[in-house]
């Protein structure tokens, strides 16, 4: 057997809270090896372990503790990455990616910038890999042959597309959507929301989230433009969706309230909805990306399930939690998904994302 090549790995934002979970991650990697780190100015020029504030539960890996942080300006040393995954804060996140696309290099990013480009894919592994098709499209649009950029999706967005994703391929296309999210404190980064303001509270509002989950979810479920030449944004979505989130004082894991309708009549019954949504398979399983759950969707019996503190780190957080399925007396039928914000939410996402381009020859 031939060993598998060794992917050099740049993580730009690598001390937030995002870029963490991608070290933890490449720790345990098969064939990715972090090899550059890259964070602020206020970070750049000093060892990863004296200027990280480390909150993951595992210890900081050996290889990387003792690594000097670059700025995250392109120069040899980062040239020489197969991947760039990026946690950037979205202030410069989309220069900073744009520069490094521009020196030929495939970035996988977290930060909102470029999620409404018509020619970037915004892709959540579970759900739509088959976008990675514009990628010459955008290749050809700035003039490259190597560099692209990919992002995911926003955390609260992740969690719900999968089982809609699955719900349209078993029943048809969804008509309405209503969701309420009650999002962990870790989906603001570090240090977030001041414990004073969260701390035996919730808060009813997260900036530009509920828009971002309803044209992210249009955009994810959507289709490309003919001949793979990125996306209309402009086009009236068919789907009508309404979001309404919430930060509550939780460390990790996002909890969503959903309900839904199909166009099809009768709609499918509770039963039906859990066998799909358990029968659901991704093409990241199908090619063997190692981060891929083994169960894309993992479904609830239990009356009080999924809850963020038992449910975030099954399965590593790459896969999500659906509960609590049954009719709902104004829509179809309604649910409770818990996803991992950091993990499928966020680096996990980008991983099995470039995990997948590397499977299709892309990087
Ligand atoms: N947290 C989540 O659950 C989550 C989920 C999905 C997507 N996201 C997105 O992922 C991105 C990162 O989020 P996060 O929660 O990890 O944020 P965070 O904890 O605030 O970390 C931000 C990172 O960006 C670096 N940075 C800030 N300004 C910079 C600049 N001008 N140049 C270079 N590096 C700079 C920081 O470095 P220093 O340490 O040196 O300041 C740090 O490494 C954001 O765009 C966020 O919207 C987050």
């Amino acid at each position: 057997m031939t060993a598998q090549r060794q992917l050099k790995v740049g993580i730009l934002g690598a001390t937030g809270t995002v870029g963490q979970r991608f070290i933890k991650l490449l720790a345990q990697h098969p064939y990715m090896r972090t090899h550059v780190l890259g964070a602020s100015a206020r970070s750049a020029g000093h060892k990863y372990i004296d200027v990280v504030k480390w909150k993951q539960v595992t210890r900081v890996p050996q290889e990387v503790a003792q690594m000097v942080v670059e700025e995250c300006v392109v120069n040899e040393r980062w040239k020489q990455c197969d991947v760039v995954f990026s946690g950037l804060a979205e202030g410069d996140a989309g220069e900073i990616e744009a520069s490094f696309r521009a020196a030929e290099l495939p970035v996988f990013s977290n930060a909102k910038n470029h999620r409404r480009d018509p020619s970037t894919p915004l892709i959540v592994p579970l759900v739509n890999p088959s976008h990675l098709s514009v990628i010459p499209h955008q290749q050809a649009q700035h003039n490259l042959k190597k560099g692209f950029i990919v992002t995911n999706a926003n955390c609260s967005t992740t969690g719900i597309v999968v089982p809609l994703k699955a719900l349209e391929g078993a029943f048809g296309p969804l008509d309405c959507i209503v969701v309420t999210t009650m999002q962990a404190i870790s989906g603001a980064g570090y240090p977030g929301v001041a414990s004073f303001d969260i701390f035996d509270n919730v808060v009813p509002y997260i900036g530009s989230e509920e828009e971002k989950m309803e044209w992210e979810t249009s955009k994810i479920l959507g289709g490309v433009l003919p001949g793979e030449k990125g996306f209309d944004l402009h086009a009236e979505s068919p789907l009508k969706i309404s979001a309404a989130c919430n930060r509550v004082p939780v460390l990790e894991g996002h909890t969503e309230c959903v309900s839904v309708s199909f166009k099809r009549r009768p709609p499918p019954s509770p039963e039906q909805v859990k066998q799909a949504l358990r029968e659901f398979m991704c093409e990241a399983q199908s090619l063997g990306c190692p981060s891929a759950p083994k169960q894309a969707i993992v479904v609830h019996e239990e009356v009080d399930r999924p809850q963020p503190r038992l449910d975030r780190d099954d399965q590593d957080g790459a896969g999500v939690n659906v509960g609590r399925v049954r009719n709902c007396g104004v829509f179809d039928i309604k649910f409770v998904v818990l996803s991992n914000n950091v993990a499928i939410g966020a680096a996990t996402s980008s991983i099995i994302n470039a995990e997948i381009a590397h499977a299709k020859g892309m990087i």
